[in-house]
């Protein structure tokens, strides 16, 4: 039986900040941020979205009455977790009017859990073919102002249905996962701004990058003239590059070319919203699919990773229904407002972040179709818009 991804769609916040901007305003050159780094914008938070708010934006993209029926477990994969206790996933199901006899469950590993929760939901499948599991990626990245990672931000949520006999991507059986305990990014219960040891974490992302797929193709026998594309974890789409070239090295022949343009494909969204840490791997899937020289049947390479340190390479085939059933990225990015430095330093400061004070936030400057109105006696509000 083929399992795997049925339909994506992605959701962001209204608001964007130009990276040239911001290098002026920190004295940096903004070529450092737009090609040392390779991003251009990268979405702003206001603090009437968070991740719920987000993830219910995407979601709500796939569903129709009967998908909505068929979901039988949402599964929401953060790193961003606005409770130590309770799942983001349960106030999702409640926003999109799911029924209440559904699982939910919220994971965590950093970028990486997305790709778990998809492995995950492959098992619900294989023993209820006639269920579909609802996984949702969304983040927040925040390193704080005027930190080596704020060129690195960026804000998000992809939402995929996983299913039989699916229309995008086919899972393949062999895959190689690859944990190690290494502190390249954490975040403290009492942080609400990730640390990193930053160029530490790049040279780790690449040798476990290395390591899955050389395992991946001593396990397969596999060539990487068998894959049409490479799809990367971004944190910023120079780490995509890196990591390409880790393996291709100066290669200059037809598949080191098409991985390339592959790979310039799949950074076209990334470059505009930033990281998205658990959905940015299915962002650069979605951006390939739309912007690349995608084909039926191809058969694509994923490489996950997950910072403390975690990592998956898998395989899936396109299916030829592909096209149709990736919602258009261009209308999130295209109605964006542009803010001011100014005006991204004040909304960054203004999130809930640890306050447990009571509070009302204005949502009418908020164009995204749920918005966190506040929280009241320790509980956040939530609302369709
Ligand atoms: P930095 O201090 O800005 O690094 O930190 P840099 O000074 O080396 O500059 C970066 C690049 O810009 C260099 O190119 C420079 O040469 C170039 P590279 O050598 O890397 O190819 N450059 C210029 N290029 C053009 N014109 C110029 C110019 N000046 C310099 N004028 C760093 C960069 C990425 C480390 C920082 O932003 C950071 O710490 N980011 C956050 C950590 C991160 O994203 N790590 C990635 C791997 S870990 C991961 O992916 C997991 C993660 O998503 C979290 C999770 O799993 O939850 C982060």
């Amino acid at each position: 039986m083929k399992i795997g991804i049925d339909k994506m769609a992605f959701a962001t916040t209204d608001k964007y900040l130009d990276l040239r901007e911001l290098a002026r305003a920190r004295n940096v050159d903004p070529d450092k941020y737009t090609i040392g780094i390779g991003q251009d914008q990268q979405a702003v938070v206001p603090p009437t979205q968070d991740i719920v708010t987000l993830a219910a934006a995407a979601a709500q993209k796939l569903l129709t009455p009967a998908a909505a029926r068929r979901i039988s477990t949402v599964i929401v994969a953060t790193e961003s977790g606005i409770d130590n206790s309770k799942a983001a996933a349960i106030y999702v199901k409640r926003l999109l009017g799911l029924s209440d006899f559904v699982r939910t469950v919220e994971l965590k590993e950093a970028c990486y859990s997305a790709t778990a929760g998809l492995q995950f939901a492959r098992g619900i499948v294989a023993l209820n073919p006639q269920e579909e599991v609802l996984v949702i990626a969304t983040d927040i990245a925040r390193y704080g102002l005027n930190t080596p990672g704020e060129v690195t931000q960026g804000a998000g949520a992809v939402a995929m249905l996983v299913s039989r006999d699916p229309r995008v991507l086919a899972i393949e059986e062999t895959s190689v996962s690859l944990t190690k305990d290494i502190m390249d990014f954490w975040r403290p219960l009492y942080a609400t701004e990730a640390l990193v040891d930053g160029k530490y974490s790049t040279s780790v992302y690449i040798d476990c990058f290395k390591e899955v797929l050389t395992r991946y193709q001593q396990l397969t026998g596999r060539p990487l003239a068998d894959f049409g594309a490479l799809l990367f974890h971004l944190p910023f789409t120079k780490m995509g590059k890196k990591a390409l070239a880790a393996v291709l090295g100066d290669r200059t022949d037809g598949t080191a070319e098409r991985l390339r343009q592959a790979l310039t494909a799949s950074q076209w969204a990334c470059r505009q919203v930033g990281n998205l840490y658990t959905g940015s791997l299915y962002l650069a899937l979605m951006s390939y699919l739309q912007n690349g020289d995608a084909h039926r049947g191809s058969r694509l390479g994923l490489f996950s990773y997950g910072s403390g340190a975690e990592g998956e390479f898998f395989t899936g085939i396109l299916q030829p229904q592909f096209a149709e059933n990736i919602l258009p990225l261009t209308p999130a990015l295209r109605q964006r407002q542009r803010v001011s430095v100014t005006e991204y330093e004040r909304l960054f400061d203004e999130q809930l972040g640890m306050n447990p004070a009571d509070v009302a936030f204005t949502t009418e400057n908020d164009a995204c179709p749920f918005v966190l109105t506040g929280q009241q006696d320790h509980q956040r509000q939530y609302r369709a818009n």
